[in-house]
C-alpha cells in the first residue's frame, strides 16, 4: 500500500510515522515543509517529499502514486488568519488527492459541536468538512479526538505541570466541563488500522476513553503521580485570565493555553458510536494508564 503521510514533522504525524514504518506491507512517503526536521529510523526506505499544501504542485508530485493520504496538518501556528488558511490548506489536499485518483483520505480533528464550538475547533471541523465534501470522488475518514493524553500533546503538559508545581490549583468554572479523553496509543490504534478498513463512502469516528471533567483529569493525574492536591474552585476567572494563569505554570504558549480554556467552554463528548462498531479490536486504555504511559515516556526522553 502506497501512503502519504502529512504532519510527520508534528505531534501525531511523527508518531504515527514510527507506527506505519513497523508495518512491512507499507511504502511510506512524507510530506513536509522542511526535510532536515525528519527523523528517520535507520534500515527503513522512506521517500521523503518536501512541499506546502499551499503549493499545488509539490502536492501533485507528492501524491503521484498514492493509495492512502492522511492529512495531520493544521495552520494554528500560522501567522494571519489561520481559519482561512486551515480552509485553502483543505481543498488544496482534497482536489490534488482527486486527481491523483487517491482512494481514501484519513484526517484527525477535534471532538464538539459546530454549535458550541470554539475558533480552533470550528476551523478543525470545517477542515473535516471540506475535506469529505466529495464522497463520490473521495472517500474520507474523518476521526474526531478531544485531549490526547501524552507527552507531546499541549492539554496534557499543562495537567502534568499544574500537578507537579502546584499544591494548592485553583480552578476556573471551566474545569467542570466534561469531556473524553484519549491516549495517544490509542488514537494511533485507529489512524493505523484505517488503512485498511473496508468501507464504502465516508465515515466519521468519534474516539475518546472515559467521560469526566478537567477537574477530574487534575485530580486522578495526581493520583497517578503519588501527590495530593487541593483544588480551590473560584468563582470568577476570565478565559483570559484563565490562560494567564495556566501559562504562569506550565511551558506551552498564551495561544495554546487561551485554545484549551475556549474548547473546555463546552462538552466535547462522543457522538457516534463508531469506533466500537468499525474498530472493535482497539483496546482503549484508561485514563490512569494513559497518564502512567505519558510519565513513562517523558522520563525516557
Ligand atoms: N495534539 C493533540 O492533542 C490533538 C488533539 C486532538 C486532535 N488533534 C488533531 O491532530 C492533527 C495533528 O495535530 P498535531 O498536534 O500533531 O499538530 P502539530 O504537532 O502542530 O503538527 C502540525 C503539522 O502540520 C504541518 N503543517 C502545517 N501546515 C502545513 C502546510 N501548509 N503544509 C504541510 N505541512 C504543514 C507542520 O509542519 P512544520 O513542522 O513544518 O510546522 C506539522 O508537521 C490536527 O488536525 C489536530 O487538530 C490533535
Amino acid at each position: 500500500m502506497n501512503i502519504l503521510l502529512t504532519g510527520a514533522t508534528g505531534y501525531i504525524g511523527n508518531l504515527l510515522k514510527e507506527k506505519l514504518l513497523q508495518d512491512e506491507s507499507v511504502c511510506l512517503r512524507l510530506f513536509v515543509r522542511n526535510a532536515a526536521k525528519v527523523e528517520l529510523p535507520a534500515g527503513r526506505k522512506v521517500e521523503v517529499c518536501e512541499g506546502s499544501t499551499f503549493d499545488k504542485d509539490s502536492l501533485r508530485k507528492a501524491l503521484k502514486g498514492m493509495d492512502v493520504a492522511y492529512y495531520l496538518i493544521h495552520s494554528m501556528g500560522a501567522k494571519g488568519d489561520f481559519e482561512e488558511l486551515d480552509r485553502t490548506s483543505a481543498e488544496n489536499f482534497r482536489e490534488a488527492c482527486i486527481k491523483a485518483r487517491v482512494k481514501r483520505i484519513i484526517y484527525l480533528g477535534g471532538l464538539g459541536r459546530k454549535e458550541t464550538a470554539s475558533k480552533h475547533l470550528l476551523s478543525r471541523i470545517e477542515t473535516g468538512e471540506i475535506l469529505s465534501s466529495q464522497p463520490t470522488r473521495i472517500q474520507t475518514i474523518w476521526f474526531r479526538a478531544g485531549i490526547i493524553i501524552g507527552t507531546g500533546s499541549a492539554s496534557f503538559r499543562i495537567i502534568h505541570s499544574l500537578v507537579r508545581k502546584l499544591p494548592l490549583i485553583v480552578t476556573p468554572r471551566w474545569v467542570h466541563t466534561r469531556t473524553q479523553p484519549i491516549a495517544v496509543q490509542n488514537v494511533l490504534d485507529y489512524l493505523f488500522l484505517a488503512k485498511d478498513l473496508k468501507i464504502q463512502g465516508n465515515l466519521m469516528v468519534d474516539v475518546g476513553s472515559e467521560r469526566m471533567s478537567f477537574k477530574e483529569m487534575l485530580e486522578r493525574a495526581a493520583h497517578v503521580m503519588g501527590r495530593r492536591r487541593l483544588l480551590i474552585p473560584v468563582p470568577v476567572l476570565s478565559p483570559r485570565l484563565s490562560s494567564y494563569w495556566l501559562i504562569l505554570f506550565s511551558p506551552v504558549s498564551y495561544r495554546i493555553a487561551r485554545a484549551l480554556v475556549d474548547g473546555l467552554k463546552s462538552e466535547t463528548i462522543i457522538q457516534n458510536d463508531n469506533a466500537r462498531l468499525y474498530f472493535p479490536q482497539v483496546t482503549l486504555l484508561s485514563y490512569e494508564k494513559a497518564v502512567e504511559a505519558a510519565l513513562s515516556e517523558g522520563k525516557a526522553k
